[in-house]
């Protein structure tokens, strides 16, 4: 027997983070699509998802709850999971960062490069952007800023391994104008080049010595490997490349696709290619950067209050009618709007109108006209041919749309027949048919060929939407199984005379729009309150208790009390005003080769400028709180007038390096 073509498509690996919203699911379910979708086709389908769960932002973020990064990360991978359950989101694997399986392989490739000489050591000088894990040189920061998100970046020289990404440059450039199905869509593939490439490939720092959450350099144990070097050799660390039980890297790899989005594509086409080919491995046929969902022309963020559970969507109107509309609003490629008004609006016209509504009619019909016993087709018209001929050529539109990752036309084929089949029953006019006996015998090829039609629809959503297929057989009484394969839509006239149908419950009940977007908004209003409660706790207890320090009559204490105070010298690497806040400065901090974030209430004494390059002295000890939804960890000591008119941070008088104790 010949063996079965393989298909290996993977997302990228997500960052645990506590607001899972809509966009997250639209990469997964575009994947989760194509897998199935490849697996109805025949194909030997490995589908990888996992989460990337180390750095220094996952770090920060354990340290403000107070519990170790793997505890931080467990608890939300367990969220992550469930999400793609109940979304249908069925993977074939789920790789952590923090899996020993994986660590191995980070390790291993990274000393293999080392030893080839593809990676040496050096001392690092730039720009790291901590929300994006990404470094940049001085030249590639906008105004000052990380070019990806606009956030302030923090300055960082330390020692670090590079990657010679520059010697690829070449090699790479040739690589993609010879491979143009590499980059999709198209589009991108100038941005990487004009960019990125053009501009000249600099070599790349792999490795931090101040950030801990990571893997560790094993033949230098206080580096820590860079994030994206990390996260990307997911790809093959879950196939199990390089141990001995490597049977599915031999099977799956290179991947048929990466789907990733479009901020990331850049190191899916210029760090992950180099880093295979220079471990001498085949690099994955195609990487193919999708849109962002959108709300309110803004890609969805928790911080940006504009995030869509989707849990509480899939929840309201079923997985199936969320992954239905994540795959048929926007074309692939592109950005696309997320609203309530638009999801609604093709719940009720797509699915409970013209997908519902053509189930409904054909199996009430059979059950009035022929005791809802399925009759056998008389003769084919013309009509009803035309319908037969659209149904058999639909499969190979479908595919030629789902090649080209173009989901929505895909959707769009499909429902061109559902359409045609309720024109269809227009045209026909069964009720008049099943008025007279002679009626009657061309009604039988008219409802056949409808239920057949169905068949071929059915069949075909059932990638996009996993269960409805199972609710519609129900309905028409399909029980083969053999007709509900790929192959058997190469034959019309596979469903049973003589079966029965049994017309259930609608399969996508109507909403009333207007009502169900007031209640949407009730919704929305109550999270929102939630959510800004959440952040408003920590920044109204800090406004009660200014953090200047007050002059109130204090109790002696004694050498030990004051010994559980950790005050540290540290150095203003960076300081912005916080959105929104005419008192409150961000800060960053450097403590020898520690990076600190803190919030403090002196922003009408001093300008960023003023602070930029000082020693302050920080409480290091701190607990860390949250003032306007940025942890602060740690608090600046300042001495302020009686009425707290003047303000004045303490510095250390002299040179003395940063993260010094001071005690
Ligand atoms: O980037 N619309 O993780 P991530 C569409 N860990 N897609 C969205 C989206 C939106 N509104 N919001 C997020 C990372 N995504 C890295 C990947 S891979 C080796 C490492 C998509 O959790 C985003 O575009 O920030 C990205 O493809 C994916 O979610 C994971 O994003
Ligand atoms: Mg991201």
């Amino acid at each position: 027997m010949a063996e079965k073509k393989t298909y290996y498509i993977t997302t990228p690996i997500y960052y645990p983070s506590d607001n899972l919203h809509i966009g997250h699911a639209y990469c997964s379910t575009a994947a989760d699509t194509m897998a199935r979708f490849k697996k109805l086709m025949g194909y030997d389908t490995y589908f990888l998802t996992g989460s990337d769960e180390h750095g220094q932002k996952i770090e920060r973020k354990a340290a403000a709850k107070g519990v170790t990064p793997k505890e931080y990360v467990d608890e939300i991978v367990a969220n992550i999971k469930s999400l793609w359950k109940l979304m249908d989101i069925e993977y074939s694997d789920y790789i952590r960062t923090t899996d020993e399986r994986h660590i191995k392989c980070v390790q291993q490739n990274f000393r293999k490069l080392y030893e080839q000489g593809d990676i040496y050591k050096s001392e690092y000088e730039g720009w790291y952007c901590t929300p994006c894990e990404s470094f940049w040189t001085e030249l590639q920061l906008k105004d000052g800023k990380c070019p990806d998100c606009g956030r302030a970046v923090e300055k960082t020289r330390e020692e670090s391994y590079f990657f010679k990404l520059g010697k690829y440059q070449d090699w790479l450039i040739d690589y993609i104008n010879t491979h143009p199905d590499f980059i999709q869509p198209t589009s991108r593939v100038n941005e990487m080049m004009n960019n990125f490439l053009k501009p000249g490939l600099d070599d790349l720092c792999v490795s931090r010595t101040s950030i801990k959450w990571g893997i560790p350099v094993d033949f230098d144990k206080k580096h820590t490997v860079y994030v994206w070097i990390d996260a990307l050799s997911n790809y093959i660390s879950a196939l199990g490349y390089g141990t001995e039980n490597d049977e599915l890297y031999k099977k799956y790899w290179p991947a048929d696709v990466h789907l990733v989005g479009k901020e990331i594509v850049r190191f899916h086409t210029i760090i992950w290619p180099i880093m295979l080919h220079a471990l001498g491995l085949p690099l994955p046929k195609q990487i193919f950067g999708h849109g962002w969902l959108v709300f309110d022309g803004e890609k969805m963020s928790k911080s940006l209050g504009n995030v869509v559970d989707p849990v509480m969507l899939c929840n309201r109107y079923s997985s199936d009618a969320i992954r239905y509309f994540l795959m048929r609003e926007m074309p692939f490629g592109s950005d696309g709007q997320f609203s309530n008004t638009a999801l609604l609006g093709r719940f009720n016209s797509d699915l409970a109108n013209d997908l519902g509504n053509l189930v409904s009619r054909t199996t009430a019909m059979v059950e009035k006209y022929f005791g809802a016993v399925i009759p056998a087709p008389g003769e084919y018209e013309e009509i009803d041919d035309n319908l037969r001929s659209e149904a058999l050529s639909l499969p190979s539109r479908v595919e030629k749309a789902m090649d080209q990752f173009q989901f929505s036309g895909a959707l769009v084929e499909i429902w061109k027949l559902i359409g045609d089949c309720n024109k269809y029953i227009d045209m026909t006019q069964p009720w008049v048919l099943g008025k007279t006996e002679e009626g009657k015998g061309r009604l039988s090829t008219v409802l056949y060929t409808l239920l057949e039609c169905i068949r071929f629809v059915a069949v075909l959503i059932s990638p996009f939407m996993p269960r409805t297929p199972a609710r519609i057989f129900e309905q028409t009484g399909l029980c083969d199984d053999c007709a509900k394969t790929w192959e058997s839509l190469a034959t019309f006239g596979l469903t049973k005379s003589g079966g029965k149908v049994s017309k259930g419950e609608a399969l996508f009940p109507r909403y009333d729009i207007e009502k169900e977007l007031d209640e949407l908004e009730k919704i929305k209003q109550e999270q929102s309150k939630e959510y800004q409660a959440s952040l408003d706790k920590p920044a109204k207890k800090a406004q009660e208790k200014p953090e200047t320090v007050q002059p109130v009559k204090l109790s002696e204490i004694t050498i030990d009390d004051f010994a559980k105070i950790s005050l540290k010298v540290a150095l203003v690497t960076n300081a912005e005003k916080v959105e929104k806040s005419d008192k409150l400065l961000k800060m960053s901090l450097k403590l020898g080769d520690e990076t600190r974030v803190v919030v403090s209430g002196i922003a009408k004494f001093y300008t960023p400028e003023q602070i930029l390059g000082k020693k302050v002295v920080l409480v290091y000890n701190l607990k860390p709180a949250k003032l306007r939804g940025i942890v602060s960890e740690g608090m600046l000591l300042c001495a302020a007038n009686k009425d707290d008119t003047v303000l004045r941070l303490l510095t250390v008088d002299g040179d003395i390096e940063d993260g010094a104790d001071i005690g």
